[in-house]
């Protein structure tokens, strides 16, 4: 692996941090409110600079820029709920973390074929952090906006029990700012971030919130008796984040794609560094004080604290699955097996290429294995009785 740069961060970046940093009290803010700034600081952060840069020429990738199989599955569940809803008029799809634009146009564009009445009834909202990924969503979708009409909106603009629908995301909470937890003589400490002679330093101390022991009551896990210095994180902003969502949902689904493990799995006594990670052009590492603003910073989901949290707020766990089962329910081997079909005009080199996109999409090894977590509310019995197509292997 090529050595990464270590002194190209964004200076306006790191100057607006230290200063944060030096206008806290103690001179220390937590790791997640560091990450928080880094990505979304609204000027120099990652995803507020046009830097953002996902797909192939960029830091990371996502399903959608493998093409437009990933929308157009997700599109044949989209519809079938809306089925199992008994075809509500307003149908809500609300994408949080749109990204590029990709899924809602391979999505619209497939229902708009396909799906016409369901399409037809369709209101599609977006949720998201970046302003200038909202620009260049805006502008992808200029094509489609001539005859429909999404809609941007923030959280306050969406009234409480509004929406009937799907609420989804694909790689969102991995992208919350997480706070990193230490274990120190049996007891758990957080870490702090510092500014000292020019550069970030990490500090160790009490817990910045009980909050986050009180994480580890929910997820039912005993931190406190791994080994010392075994370091981890904790993502209460998905906390807070699946509040916001069930509040305003009234009747449907929410459907969450993202990497991650159960809790027991996210915290094995083996995993002792923890999941936090950094995609530099399209190279990962663990060093988050480098590249400051110029790479994305993410970290696995704990899916269990996604169920629980999602109980305490009225969000039944319906199913939890792997992507490669997902999709492969909603018909992605019947797109593999047309590959196979003698009377296929394409070339060799084209039907390759599929082939592997579409291998890609389930590998076990990569997105296949992501969690696919579906929580549903306000269903009534007989609604909830209708398995999803997804859920189905
Ligand atoms: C890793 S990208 C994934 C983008 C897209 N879903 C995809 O699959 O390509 C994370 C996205 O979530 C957005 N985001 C992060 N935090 C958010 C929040 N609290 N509310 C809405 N969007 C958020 C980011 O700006 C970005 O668009």
């Amino acid at each position: 692996m090529p050595a990464l740069p270590t002194t190209d961060s964004n200076p306006l970046l790191v100057a607006a941090i230290a200063a944060q940093i030096a206008q806290s009290p103690q001179q220390r803010i937590s790791f997640a409110e560091f990450m928080d700034r880094v990505l979304y600081h609204p000027q120099h952060g990652y995803y507020a600079t046009n830097q953002v840069n996902i797909g192939a020429q960029g830091d990371f990738f996502t399903s959608p820029h493998l093409g437009s199989d990933f929308g157009e599955l997700l599109a044949v569940q989209f519809a079938q709920m809306w089925e199992l809803l008994d075809r509500p008029q307003p149908f809500t799809l609300l994408e949080m973390g749109a990204g590029q634009g990709l899924l809602v146009q391979d999505m619209i564009r497939y229902l708009h074929r396909h799906e016409h009445d369901c399409f037809e009834a369709i209101d599609y909202l977006i949720i998201e952090r970046s302003p200038a990924l909202i620009s260049e969503q805006q502008r992808r979708l200029a094509p489609l906006m001539r005859s429909w009409q999404p809609r941007w909106s923030t959280w306050e603009e969406v009234p409480s029990e509004s929406i009937v629908g799907c609420c989804f995301s694909n790689e969102l909470v991995d992208a919350f700012p997480v706070h990193q937890i230490i274990v120190r003589d049996g007891q758990l400490q957080e870490i702090y971030v510092t500014w000292a002679e020019n550069q970030f330093r990490e500090e160790i101390g009490e817990l910045s919130t009980p909050k986050l022991s009180t994480y580890f009551d929910l997820v039912g896990v005993d931190l406190a008796s791994h080994p010392d210095s075994y370091r981890t994180e904790v993502n209460l902003a998905a906390l807070d984040w699946l509040q916001t969502v069930s509040d305003r949902l009234r009747r449907g689904y929410l459907l969450t794609i993202d990497y991650g493990y159960p809790a027991d799995r996210y915290y094995a006594p083996f995993r002792r560094e923890g999941t936090l990670q950094c995609y530099y052009q399209h190279q990962h590492h663990s060093d988050p004080y480098i590249l400051v603003g110029r790479q994305d910073l993410t970290a696995h989901v704990d899916f269990t604290a996604l169920q629980r949290q999602g109980e305490k707020c009225g969000l039944r766990s319906i199913g939890f699955t792997q992507q490669g089962l997902f999709l492969m329910a909603l018909g992605l081997g019947d797109r593999i097996n047309a590959l196979s079909d003698p009377t296929a005009t394409s070339s060799i080199a084209e039907l390759l290429h599929r082939r592997e996109v579409l291998h890609s999409l389930i590998n076990p090894m990569g997105l296949g294995n992501f969690g696919v977590l579906v929580q549903s509310k306000g269903l009534s019995a007989e609604q909830q009785e209708r398995s999803l197509r997804g859920l189905t292997y």
